[in-house]
């Protein structure tokens, strides 16, 4: 029995294997042919092989994915907005067969885990730029990343064998079975998921807070898997997160951990894509504000948002909380959106990531109406040399 909501699709998939099978699994992968895969592949790999994709497997097939694609749900109807595959070259596939058994190594040579093979297939890589992303700009990072990546798909079920665990936040890897007893053990029935690519801004602290009156407790679950390269390093954020729980938030009704996924920048596929994979450990509720996981003017403000009517309560299975566009106001001399606030724009100091990046590359220091004061230290200290 696993604790709390369901997980999407019914069962919490476990793809990863220890102890004495893992020991044999390692030993049988020295026979298997080796396909070297990127840090974003890694990434997918280890979400698939400890259930937060459930109730994926391994990498789509081509039925699926194409499903994905055209209807946002997988062959069996189960609502499903991202396409997670895994590409290869044309030289590379030559050398596969369907049925095989591969090894996936990491860039660093590590064995991360095992496929069997069940399908490769080709793709339109316009056609799914388009559907998922809403572009063909390759300005735009996931479909820069698209355009770059091997031609063909291999598709088929996983087997976890290795984590990539960053030294400095060991202590935040929190699997979605692992954080539905911690869940558990607190009490906690009903939670809410917040992801993050940023610092926490005021606005972010103001929604989550927002959030929090009406729930249980709140998951500050910041992405730390791949980003694009002006993204704000995962190791300078999580010192900056810790920081401000340390100083602003309640010890018994926040939990902060690592979210291993990487960031796509699909706005709203990956908006209802976050909301499901947080389902997974356990979140009951979802936060959902301004141009979430967007990148440029890709996507509407609240795109995001809209997107999650198109699907029922029991597709979902989790209750998406949306907030509009927060800002510090001077004349209410706090936080407020369009929604609380009757002052005029003048008055308002808006808030965003890309705001604050701009503010530290600059060399300043963000004020405490955009960051809390020991955010902003931590972001000023460890930013100095990358930004
Ligand atoms: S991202 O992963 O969605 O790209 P980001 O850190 O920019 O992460 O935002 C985290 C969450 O806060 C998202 O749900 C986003 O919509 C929301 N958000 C960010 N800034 C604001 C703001 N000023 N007002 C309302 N919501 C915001």
């Amino acid at each position: 029995m696993i604790y709390g909501i369901p997980p999407h699709g019914g069962v919490l998939i476990q793809q990863k294997v220890t102890g004495e099978k893992r020991q044999d699994a390692l030993r049988q992968a020295e026979q298997f042919a080796k396909i070297s895969i990127s840090e974003w592949t890694r990434s997918d790999l280890e979400m698939i092989g400890v259930g937060a994709f459930s109730p994926l497997t391994g990498f789509l097939g081509k039925e699926d994915y194409e499903s994905v694609l055209d209807a946002m749900c997988l062959k069996n109807g189960i609502l499903w907005t991202i396409p997670v595959t895994l590409p290869i070259s044309e030289d590379i596939a030559r050398s596969l067969e369907v049925g095989q058994f591969v090894a996936l190594l990491g860039h660093d040579d590590i064995l991360y885990g095992t496929m069997e093979i069940h399908e490769i297939y080709s793709y339109d890589k316009l056609r799914e730029a388009l559907a998922v992303y809403g572009t063909t700009d390759t300005a735009h990072p996931g479909v820069s990343r698209l355009m770059e990546q091997g031609n063909l798909y291999v598709a088929g079920p996983i087997t976890l064998l290795h984590r990539k665990i960053e030294p400095t936040f060991a202590d935040l890897h929190r699997d979605p079975l692992e954080m539905r007893r911690y869940f558990e053990h607190k009490g906690w029935k009903t939670v809410v998921g917040f992801q993050t690519r940023n610092p926490i801004h005021r606005a972010h602290e103001y929604i989550q807070k927002s959030a929090l009156e009406t729930v249980d407790a709140l998951l500050l679950h910041p992405l730390i898997g791949a980003t694009k390269s002006d993204d704000i390093p995962a190791d300078v954020r999580v010192q900056s997160y810790r920081v401000l729980l340390k100083h602003y938030y309640p010890k018994n009704r926040v939990l902060l951990s690592a979210f291993p996924a990487a960031m796509r920048y699909a706005g709203p596929r990956e908006a209802v894509f976050h909301a499901l994979v947080r389902k997974n450990y356990g979140c009951t509720h979802f936060i959902v504000g301004r141009d979430h996981a967007g990148v440029g003017n890709y996507y509407g403000t609240y795109d995001a948002q809209t997107i999650f009517h198109r699907f029922t309560p029991d597709n979902l299975g989790i209750t998406p909380l949306f907030f509009e566009n927060s800002f510090y106001c001077e004349r209410c001399d706090g936080m407020a959106s369009e929604k609380t606030c009757p002052h005029d724009k003048d008055n308002h100091v808006t808030l965003s990531g890309t705001k604050v990046r701009a503010i530290l590359r600059s060399g300043e220091k963000p004020s405490p109406k955009l960051t809390r004061p020991e955010v902003a230290q931590v972001l000023v200290d460890g930013l100095k040399e990358t930004v």
